[in-house]
């Protein structure tokens, strides 16, 4: 797969409340490579009520109208031929989304809120057709600190769960499928701590070394994920950045 350049994949989202600018100065751990100019305040990231300005009602129909067009796009297509030779080998039990983003931004924001429902679209198509090939029910979850209510009321409506955080980390086992997408290195940090699920959807190690350095990474789960999978580069989401810098891992059949 090739590497692509962190720099060139920053966000343009613009920071919520819960985010502040910081300068790169040296190496800092948590950072995203996608949003460079942005982290996370420690500790103020919180599983809160922030309040809402669409209903969840609003949302699902802004969802349909987003998933009807995801639907015919050149990535849900490629992504369907990505999986479709792998749907046998695999056995998904839970799939856990970590990070989508609201979908009610404070400042309304119609990048981040279809950047959201995109990321959303693709992972329920990917859970949709692994169910296919399932006789078991894969129990969806969703971990966002960022939502509000009405986002917590939408993702039930369809049907999923919505937990804190950390509960989704403790949740992730191999037979997991594990999917974030632009988040930061301690939120995947602690997705990858307990086990190396049988498939990651997220920043590669490669875009963490273009951002870190390979002799500064020293970051031991990634190492091991990288290892014990097969990967390919997630299909662009053509004239967005929504999957940039991304890849879909598989678990080996050999590994554990
Ligand atoms: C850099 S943003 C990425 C948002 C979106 N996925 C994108 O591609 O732009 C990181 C996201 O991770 C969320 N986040 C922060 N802590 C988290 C946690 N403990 N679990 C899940 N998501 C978390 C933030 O609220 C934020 O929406």
């Amino acid at each position: 797969m090739a590497s692509a350049s962190a720099n060139n994949h920053q966000q343009k989202a613009r920071p919520e409340k819960e985010w502040t600018r910081v300068h790169r100065k040296g190496r800092r751990r948590g950072k995203s490579p996608h949003h460079d100019t942005y982290s996370e305040i420690a500790g103020t990231v919180s599983n809160s009520t922030r309040s809402s300005s669409l209903s969840a009602c609003d949302i699902m129909e802004e969802h349909k109208r987003i998933t009807h067009q995801w639907e015919s796009s050149a990535c849900r297509h490629k992504l369907h031929e990505i999986f479709e030779p792998r749907i046998a080998h695999l056995d998904i039990s839970d799939a856990i989304c970590f990070g989508t983003g609201s979908f009610d931004p404070e400042d309304g924001s119609w990048e981040i809120k279809r950047k959201a429902h995109i990321q959303l679209a693709a992972f329920l198509s990917i859970v949709d057709q692994f169910q296919r090939g399932s006789s078991r029910r894969i129990r969806c979850v969703f971990q966002e600190p960022a939502f509000n209510a009405s986002d917590k009321g939408f993702i039930r409506a369809l049907g999923h769960e919505v937990v804190d955080s950390p509960i989704g980390f403790e949740q992730v086992s191999p037979s997991t499928l594990v999917f974030g997408i632009h988040l930061y290195r301690d939120i995947y940090a602690q997705a990858i701590a307990k086990c190396i699920p049988a498939m990651f959807i997220g920043t590669p190690r490669e875009v963490w070394e273009e951002c870190y350095g390979s002799d500064r990474l020293n970051w031991v789960e990634l190492d091991e994920l990288n290892e014990k999978c097969e990967k390919v580069k997630f299909p662009d989401d053509a004239g967005y950045t929504t999957f940039s810098s991304t890849a879909i891992h598989w678990r080996r059949c050999d590994e554990t």
